[in-house]
């Protein structure tokens, strides 16, 4: 099994430039390729490249299709606290992804279940997914895809965990934190031919180091990237500073 390969850059624009390298390339050479998008704080200095350079002319999306990992329940997408409407301002309404290609899982769904399974069969009719981008929680999870999730899951509706509503209350102000979302699930996330983790900052480095080099287990969902076959970890050195040397540095220290 090929482990994740990890490129350490050193701050989060280095990392968001990287990550923008990589799409920019699927794109030169998948003009229509399907991709999963994160949001979060991680990914803003990405996406602001990637305008960047839609408008220099260098990247053209008028043939891609996207997918979103995930959204609340409950929480319209006209909301500034939604996943839809963090994805108009920072990418959608700034470059020519097409309106009909941008997909968001429909929170407000009268039945959630349903809105789920028609999510992932979107997913499967647009030929599955070139390239799935993630960030990853302080707790290990990938899209909603929390601690103790099964690893065969398809788009689902998620219990939302204490620490992920703490670390995302600012995105509410005075509003409650929903208890739910519905998120892309890990076994979906698998599936996807190519996976790029971004991480940044000593708040990731922690989890970072128990994901890439912790036993794989559903109590750390991320971990299960391991076993994908081609997966990039674009970290900058402060998420990284929880990983150990590679064990061959460490079982071969250099003769004085
Ligand atoms: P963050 O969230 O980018 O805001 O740190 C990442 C995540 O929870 O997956």
């Amino acid at each position: 099994m090929t482990k994740p390969r990890l490129t350490i850059v050193a701050d989060p624009d280095a990392a968001a430039r990287q990550a923008a390298d990589v799409i920019g390339n699927l794109i030169k050479h998948h003009p229509n390729a399907c991709l999963i998008l994160p949001t979060g704080r991680t990914p803003v200095g990405l996406y602001h490249e990637l305008v960047v350079r839609y408008q220099a002319g260098c990247l053209d999306f008028s043939a891609i299709r996207t997918f979103n990992l995930d959204e609340w329940v409950g929480i319209p997408p006209s909301s500034p606290s939604s996943y839809g409407y963090f994805m108009d301002q920072h990418l959608f309404r700034k470059v020519n992804l097409r309106p009909e290609n941008c997909h968001v899982p429909n929170g407000l769904a009268a039945d959630l279940e349903l809105e789920c399974a028609a999510y992932e069969d979107q997913i499967q009719a647009a030929g599955g997914v070139d390239l799935a981008l993630l960030g990853i929680g302080q707790n290990g999870h990938i899209g909603f895809n929390e601690p103790g999730t099964p690893v065969h899951t398809c788009t689902h509706v998620a219990t939302v965990a204490p620490l992920t509503k703490s670390t995302n209350a600012y995105t509410f102000g005075e509003s409650p934190v929903p208890d739910q979302a519905l998120t892309i699930g890990i076994a979906t996330i698998l599936a996807s031919r190519a996976i790029v983790l971004l991480a940044t900052g000593a708040d990731k480095a922690e989890i970072l180091g128990r994901a890439l080099q912790g036993p794989v287990s559903p109590e750390v969902p991320a971990s299960i990237l391991q076993q994908h076959p081609n997966v990039l970890v674009i970290s900058d050195v402060a998420a990284a500073s929880g990983l150990r040397a590679p064990e061959s540095k460490e079982s071969h220290p250099p003769h004085p």
